[in-house]
């Protein structure tokens, strides 16, 4: 017998006839780090927080978040909110090349620019969608304004400075490989990255290219850089909010891996990403739950284990939510939901 092979499968569900993307609004403001460069898309609602959005090293808004945010189902949830996207300094389109010598902010000063943003466009709450190096700022910023973060999405988070060893096996490797090969390693695992599917062609061919490709590395620097986010079991640092921790199956530095997404699942996974995030909205009291479909409903009623992100992490099926909520928060039970997709 044929012995089964397991596929890698993007799906793809665009939007309809009729669904025309919102028009963007791009903006800048000054801070007392440089200036950052966001795009807001919708109006706000009225007692609702914005979402918004940071992206990881080697991407922009656009490439790191527009499957999701583009995803047709998508539109029934981010059409109830006003969207910000925030462009790391030097990462939106058509970004100059910063001068040689110039200090590029560190990731707690990135997450420090983000009042500069809200303040502008005179927003008090937000929603955080964070993927790697950007779920690492939105953490940061949450743990220093929490009365201003209703909810957390987290995707592949390292929450932990580079140790001794991780800095050995960085240094070796940047012996033998170039940026671009070390941020696709940092996105993508190497199992995808020897598939070679389209989805990789794409992005080795953005990052290897891409004009600003020297403000990148300052950016790739800075994330090495980060120091520990210092979440304490039962301590004092812990995320106030609830937070939904999204892992890719394939993520580069997941051990286990189970079903059919990528390192990036907000790029393969955007129906699994929408139907978890319609979920964790509607546990916030954001989405009547008659919007739910059959299948979520269904995930309801198979709640599993507890999650945290010191490393030990607990693995569930699909989703799991928990009360018991670990390092990340210390909140009411039903706080913290994980996800792997
Ligand atoms: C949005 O509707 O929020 C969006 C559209 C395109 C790219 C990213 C986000």
């Amino acid at each position: 017998m044929a012995e089964l092979q397991e596929v890698q499968i993007t799906e793809e569900k665009p939007l309809l006839p009729g669904q025309t993307p919102e028009a963007a609004k791009i903006h800048s403001v000054e801070t007392p780090y440089g200036s950052v460069t966001f795009t807001v898309y919708g109006t706000p609602k009225p007692k609702r927080p914005a979402i918004l959005t940071y992206h990881d090293v080697g991407l922009n808004y656009k490439s790191c978040f527009q499957p999701l945010f583009q995803f047709g189902d998508m539109q029934e949830i981010i059409q109830n909110f006003v969207r910000v996207h925030v462009d790391a300094p030097g990462m939106e389109e058509g970004a100059p090349v910063f001068p040689l010598g110039y200090q590029y902010p560190s990731l707690d000063q990135l997450a420090d620019m983000i009042p500069c943003v809200l303040q502008y466009l005179n927003f008090s709450t937000v929603i955080g969608v964070g993927v790697g190096a950007g779920a690492y700022i939105l953490s940061r910023y949450a743990l220093n304004h929490p009365d201003t973060v209703e909810g957390l999405v987290l995707i592949n988070i390292d929450p932990n400075a580079k140790g001794w060893m991780d800095w050995a096996a960085h240094k070796l490797t940047g012996l033998t490989s170039s940026i671009p090969e070390m941020i696709l390693g940092h996105l993508f695992s190497q199992e995808e990255l020897s598939g070679n599917s389209e989805l990789i062609q794409k992005y080795r061919n953005i990052i290897t290219h891409a004009p600003n490709l020297d403000n990148i590395e300052l950016y790739w620097n800075s994330y090495n850089n980060r120091r520990d986010l210092n979440f304490e079991r039962g301590g004092d640092i812990t995320l106030k909010c609830p937070v939904m921790l999204v892992v890719g199956d394939q993520a580069p530095h997941e051990d286990a891996v189970m079903a059919d997404s990528g390192g990036q699942p907000q790029l393969t996974q955007p129906g699994k990403l929408t139907e978890a995030f319609k979920y964790f909205l509607q546990g916030m009291g954001y989405m009547a739950s008659s919007c739910m479909t059959r299948l979520s409903r269904s995930r309801t009623a198979s709640l599993t284990s507890a999650a945290s992100i010191d490393g030990n992490r607990s693995r569930s099926r699909t989703l799991s939510q928990s009360s018991e909520s670990g390092t990340l928060s210390s909140g009411p039970p039903g706080h913290t939901m994980e996800v792997s997709c």
